[in-house]
C-alpha cells in the first residue's frame, strides 16, 4: 500500500533533513504507530504520503504510484484514495456538519440518495446525526474532530493518515476518535498514527511500531 525508498526531505533554508533515508514498506490492511519526539519528522512523512509535500530524494510510492510522478490532474485522485485526520481539521465553519463531510464524495462525483445515505451512515458511526444540519463552527473541540474524523472516512478509503488525531480532547472524546480508527482498520484500511502519546500506543494488540528520532526511521516491534 504505502512503499518509501530512501526518502530524504530537506526544507528550504533549514540545514538540518527532516527525514533522512527512510525506507518503509507497509502491506495493505497494516495498523502503524508513527512515534517520535517533536520535530522527527512524523507530520512530515504522513504529509508526503498524501502528495501535499514531495520529498527531496528518494521515491514515495502509495496504491502502486509513485507519487513523483503524478500530474496535478492525478493528485485529487490520489487523494480520493487517502483519508487524512489532523489535529487543524479546518472545517468549513459556515457549512453545516452534514455538508462537511459531504464534501469528500461531492468531489468525487457523488450525488443524490447514496451520498445523503452514505453520509447518515458515518455521522451515526461518528453519534452526531443529530448535528447534520448545525454549523460546523458552533460545535465544541471534540465533536469537531468527529466530524473530521467523519469527513476523512466517508469515502471508504483504503489508507487512512491521521496525525495526532486525539491530541486535544479528553480521554473520552479521545477514546471514541481512537475507536472509530480501529473501525475502519477491520474494514480493511491501512492506518498509519502520528502520536507522542504513549496510551494510544496501547490501543491497538500486534501494532506495528515505527520511531523517527531526527529524521531517521527505526523499528521497536
Ligand atoms: N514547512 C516547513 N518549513 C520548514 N521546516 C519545516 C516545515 N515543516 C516541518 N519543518 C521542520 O522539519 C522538522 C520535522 O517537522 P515535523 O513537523 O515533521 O515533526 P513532527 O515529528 O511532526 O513534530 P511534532 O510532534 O511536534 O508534530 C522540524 O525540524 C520542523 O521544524
Ligand atoms: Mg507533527
Amino acid at each position: 500500500m504505502v512503499r518509501l525508498t530512501r526518502v530524504s526531505k530537506f526544507y528550504p533554508g533549514r540545514p538540518s533533513a527532516a527525514l533522512l533515508d527512510v525506507s518503509l514498506h507497509l502491506p495493505p490492511g497494516q495498523f502503524v504507530y508513527l512515534t517520535g519526539p517533536s520535530g522527527a519528522g512524523k507530520t512530515t512523512l504522513l504529509r508526503l504520503l498524501f502528495a501535499a509535500e514531495s520529498p527531496s530524494r528518494g521515491e514515495v510510492r502509495v496504491g502502486g504510484a509513485d507519487l513523483g510522478r503524478l500530474s496535478s490532474r492525478q493528485v485529487p485522485l490520489l487523494r480520493r484514495k487517502v483519508g487524512v485526520i489532523f489535529q487543524d481539521f479546518k472545517l468549513i465553519e459556515r457549512q453545516s456538519v452534514f455538508d462537511n463531510v459531504a464534501l469528500t464524495l461531492r468531489v468525487a462525483g457523488q450525488v443524490g440518495n447514496g451520498l445523503a445515505q452514505r453520509v447518515g451512515e458515518v455521522l451515526e458511526q461518528v453519534d452526531l446525526m443529530d448535528k447534520a444540519q448545525v454549523a460546523a463552527g458552533t460545535l465544541s473541540g471534540g465533536e469537531q474532530q468527529r466530524v473530521a474524523v467523519a469527513r476523512a472516512l466517508v469515502g471508504r478509503p483504503p489508507l487512512l493518515l491521521a496525525d495526532e488525531p486525539t491530541g486535544n480532547l479528553d480521554p473520552q472524546a479521545a477514546m471514541e476518535v481512537m475507536r472509530l480508527v480501529v473501525a475502519a482498520h477491520a474494514a480493511g484500511a491501512t492506518v498509519v498514527v502520528a502520536t507522542h502519546d504513549p496510551k494510544l500506543l496501547t490501543m491497538v494488540k500486534g501494532a506495528r511500531v515505527i520511531h523517527l528520532e531526527a529524521g531517521r526511521l527505526r523499528e521497536t516491534t
